[in-house]
């Protein structure tokens, strides 16, 4: 039988083999391959100790978004520490590169607990944790929350283990932080994150369960969500809108608000992160931004809080159609930022080798391109994500437009903005274009720079 988080041994494996994620070394299974740089798409599982690495970007920007709020206070005033739960850490990548990455001048206000249920998983955290504890000794205690210490809780550098459900982990003391990172859907978790989040708090959130978000799988996107999609060039914004309307409705019935500050579609999963605030008087208000995007023949969509009959069989909803990101937050996830905190310096990587991890020059580069990726498009795309704009698929617009070729996207982009618009490329696999100008401007512009305009 297992012995649980607080045993000495090391786990079966240990200690694999030496990746690095960031700035943080990480131990993984001999039997998982060593990750290529810039995986997509879902990977392969090879049991409880295995780590994703299509996540990693997901997780260089929690540790851009965590500094973000210590650095710029806005979440807690007056330098005050910030209790953060990852309520499914697994393997601890997550919280050790919270803990490695963020600068020393903010980590003795940061209060870190890590959940899982699962004895392999997080006995692999706590290993990985010890051998390579963060850069800095961490100076705190552990905190004291309501029901006191439990018999499945460590305490250890920095890191607070727990090994429980994750729904009773959340409940345990109001968190300022949870991260949710399961398998598949949030839904069964969503609840119990939002009453664990004290009156102000930040909910980062993963869904991999992409066909019920987006609408291939109808049944599951009925059943799990009560919505209704369309698998077009939408697809992926859609399955964004829906996540965050799934969030603010259960939200609004805790008399609580969303404020969206970064959602994202990055291949194969969705993630969202918000503030979360209790508000009675705006929770009342939750259904001025819920509505359903309608595709249309003069444009390619309209958002339309209460559709008719007709519409629906147009249309996918019910939707987020409020702001998506924060200006001011989003702006600031830039690649400069981005290397700043996660990339390792000559003299790191340097000892790191020396304790045996194999790293090449190659390695370097294509980590350095990761981190960049991780953020690429994000801080230019900030202000419109953060009001009313026009999403538009750069493959589409010529079918719109009546020309034979979509120009460069980054021509158009140019053109836009050279007309006094604004407009930017967002993350994704498709060349996506957001903008404020009027999709027959945009059409104008098409028509302007087309590959096939004379
Ligand atoms: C997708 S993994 C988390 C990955 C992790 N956040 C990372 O970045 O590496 C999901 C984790 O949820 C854990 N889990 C599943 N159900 C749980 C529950 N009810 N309570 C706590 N942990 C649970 C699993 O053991 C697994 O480690």
């Amino acid at each position: 039988m297992a012995e649980g988080i607080s045993g000495n041994s090391h786990p079966d494996g240990w200690p694999g083999q030496l990746w690095l994620e960031g700035r943080t070394v990480v131990h993984l299974l001999d039997e998982q391959q060593r990750p290529t740089h810039m995986p997509r798409g879902p990977a392969k599982r090879t049991g409880p100790g295995f780590l994703n690495p299509a996540m990693a970007p997901a997780r260089t920007r929690s540790v851009l978004l965590l500094n973000d709020a210590l650095e710029h206070d806005w979440l807690v005033n007056d330098n005050k520490s910030i209790r953060v739960l990852d309520a499914l850490c697994a393997t601890g990548v997550r919280i050790r590169r919270w803990r490695n990455e963020i600068p020393i001048l903010s980590q003795n206000r940061l209060r870190i607990t890590a959940n899982d249920l699962d004895d392999f998983a997080l006995n692999w955290a706590r290993h990985s944790h010890s051998a390579h504890p963060p850069h800095q000794p961490i100076k705190h205690e552990p905190e004291d929350d309501r029901y006191g210490k439990t018999s499945n809780q460590i305490f250890e550098n920095g890191l607070d283990f727990r090994q429980m459900d994750a729904r009773i982990a959340m409940l345990e003391t109001g968190y300022q932080w949870i991260d949710l990172d399961p398998f598949g859907s949030p839904v069964q978790f969503l609840d119990a994150a939002l009453q664990g989040l004290s009156r102000t708090g930040v909910l980062e959130i993963t869904a991999t369960d992409t066909a019920a978000l987006t609408g291939s799988s109808a049944s599951s996107q009925a059943r799990r969500y009560g919505a209704k999609g369309i698998v077009d060039v939408y697809a992926h914004d859609d399955a964004v809108r829906l996540l965050l309307a799934t969030v603010a409705t259960s939200a609004a019935r805790l008399d609580k608000t969303v404020i969206p500050l970064l959602a994202l579609f990055d291949g194969h999963h969705v993630r969202v992160s918000c503030l979360i605030k209790t508000s009675r008087e705006k929770a009342s208000k939750v259904g001025e931004n819920i509505g359903w995007r309608i595709r249309e023949d003069d444009v390619p969509y309209r958002f339309v809080q209460h559709p008719t009959p007709e519409q629906v069989k147009r249309g996918s909803g019910p939707l987020w159609t409020g702001p998506l990101w924060s200006k001011e937050i989003a702006g600031r996830m830039t690649v400069e930022k981005a290397l700043e905190l996660c990339q390792p310096s000559s003299a790191e990587l340097e000892s790191l080798r020396q304790s045996g991890l194999e790293w090449s020059d190659d390695d370097v580069e294509y980590s350095s391109r990761e981190l960049k990726r991780s953020v690429r498009y994000i801080s230019d795309a900030a202000d419109l994500m953060s009001r009313e704009h026009l999403l538009l698929n750069l493959d589409a617009l010529p079918k719109w437009a009546g020309v034979g070729g979509a120009p460069k996207l980054e021509k158009l982009i140019t053109s836009l903005v050279g007309g006094g618009h604004a407009a930017a490329r967002l993350p994704d696999i498709e060349p996506l274009l957001v903008t404020d100008a009027p999709f027959e401007t945009v059409l104008e512009h098409v028509r302007n720079n087309s590959t096939s305009a004379k």
